[in-house]
């Protein structure tokens, strides 16, 4: 076990936007500065979860906005006690593709339910534990979900929705952003996978060499 709690990475943004890409790209570098990563996602990351993952991303039957919200805090509230907790305790960096500014910006944004309901289930979920660093991946939503058709896989329940569900989605993470601009880093997706790559390493070395690191 190390003495020093791990480093906690959320990677954020709409569909499409290359977060798997660079998670991968982001673990390289992890390591090379010497911490053990763990690369995992939500919802998703232990078994229940997963489980939880494929009911809600595949469900072919309406699911209210409450019902999802709930959802994607089950499966966090697991996740964050089975994987996330105890391994920042052990010292492991975790890289987790998507934590709770998604809930903010799909159950929030795009489904209209309201924030403050939103932070009250991650107070019980998560204890309210938040990302040292989260990385938003912006893109434009078009190009967004022209990527997202180019991919093998068949469109999930998110990604069949309407332009203006993602519009809403994307709005509602910038003004995250916004409120939270210390964790939260804007990062232009536009750009090459290897521009980008430079950017998130950059900042995870920043991370690494912070006062508190
Ligand atoms: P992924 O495709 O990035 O793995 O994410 C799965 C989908 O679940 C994605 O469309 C976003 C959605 N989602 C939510 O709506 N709320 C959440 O809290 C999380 C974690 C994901």
């Amino acid at each position: 076990m190390d003495d020093r709690r791990g480093k906690f990475i959320s990677f954020e943004g709409g569909d499409g936007v290359g977060k798997t890409t660079q998670i991968n790209l982001a673990c390289r570098h992890v390591k090379k500065l010497g911490f053990r990563p763990v690369v995992t996602r939500e919802p998703g990351g232990t078994m229940l979860s997963e489980k939880i993952r494929d009911l809600v991303l595949e469900s072919s039957a309406e699911v209210t906005p409450v019902t999802e919200v709930l959802m994607m805090f089950a499966a966090r509230a697991q996740h964050t006690s089975e994987v996330i907790e105890p391994n920042l305790a052990a010292g492991k960096w975790v890289l987790c593709d998507r934590f709770t500014d998604a809930s903010y910006a799909y159950q929030g944004g795009g489904r209209g339910l309201p924030d403050e309901l939103i932070g009250v289930l991650a107070e019980i979920a998560t204890n309210g534990l938040e990302p040292d660093l989260t990385l938003l991946l912006d893109l434009d939503v078009e190009e967004g979900v022209r990527r997202s058709h180019l991919r093998d896989s068949p469109l999930d329940r998110f990604e069949s929705e309407a332009i203006e569900f993602k519009n809403r989605i994307r709005t509602a993470y910038l003004r995250r952003q916004d409120h939270h601009s210390t964790r939260i880093v804007l990062v232009d997706a536009s750009r090459s996978i290897q521009e980008i790559e430079i950017e998130i390493a950059k900042q995870i070395s920043d991370l690494q060499a912070r006062p508190d690191g």
